[in-house]
């Protein structure tokens, strides 16, 4: 019987940004020089470990407000974040502009899900529930991890990264944490 890993603690907000980390086992520690400022390569050499794709995380976590990124901690202070997180001016302003093309582009719910769902917060509001950090379908009180090995033919992975997304919803939902 598959059930979602016992993860959940109270900082879930810096946990999901870590969260692929359990997904990733290939650690590149060091740091040679880039010869340019290919944003994808910068990313992939000093993100991914601890983000996996850049794609995901700009559209799940990231968002856009008025032409600027915003992070789920650093709103307005987000380019200024990203300079000081592992990041030179140049190669930070390069990701910037990846990060917020991405956060642009449709998502995976939008193209996979809405022509039945709409959106995915509502999906979750309407129709799930978060209870020990478990996601329930509320009308079944089915797991939803369970539920989703089910729907739509979706693969072990895809059911994953669903679940990432609308447990991450579910934590903003019913139990948002307040960040000053
Ligand atoms: C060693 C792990 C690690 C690496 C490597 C790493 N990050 Fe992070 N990142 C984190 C953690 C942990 C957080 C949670 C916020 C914090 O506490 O700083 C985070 C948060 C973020 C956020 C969200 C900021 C917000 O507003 O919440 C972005 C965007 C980000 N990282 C981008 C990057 C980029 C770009 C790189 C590569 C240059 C990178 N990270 C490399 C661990 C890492
Ligand atoms: C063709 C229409 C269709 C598409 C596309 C679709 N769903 Fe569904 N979904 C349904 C229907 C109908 C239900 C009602 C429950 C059932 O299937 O028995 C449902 C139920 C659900 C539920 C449980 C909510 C409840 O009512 O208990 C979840 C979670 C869910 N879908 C997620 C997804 C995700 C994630 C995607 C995209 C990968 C997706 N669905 C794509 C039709 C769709």
């Amino acid at each position: 019987m598959n059930s979602i890993p016992p993860v959940l603690p109270v900082c879930f907000l810096k946990l999901i940004l870590i969260i692929s980390i359990a997904f990733v086992t290939n650690v590149s520690a060091t740091d040679t020089p880039l010869t340019s400022t290919d944003a994808k390569k910068i990313w992939e050499k000093s993100c991914f470990t601890c983000h996996g794709d850049s794609g995901d995380m700009a559209r799940n976590f990231l968002k856009v407000v008025d032409g600027e990124l915003q992070g789920p901690l650093h709103k307005d202070t987000f380019r200024m974040f990203l300079t000081n997180h592992y990041l030179s001016k140049p190669k930070a302003e390069a990701i910037y502009a990846m990060l917020l093309t991405q956060a642009n582009a449709k998502s995976r719910f939008e193209k996979e899900c809405s022509s039945c769902h709409q959106k995915a917060t509502d999906l979750v509001r309407d129709k799930l529930v978060l209870h020990n950090g478990v996601l329930y379908n509320k009308n079944s009180k089915q797991v939803t991890y369970n539920f989703l090995q089910t729907h739509r033919n979706l693969k072990q992975e895809d059911v994953k990264f669903f679940m990432r997304k609308l447990t991450f919803l579910g934590y903003e939902i019913y139990q948002p944490i307040k960040l000053q």
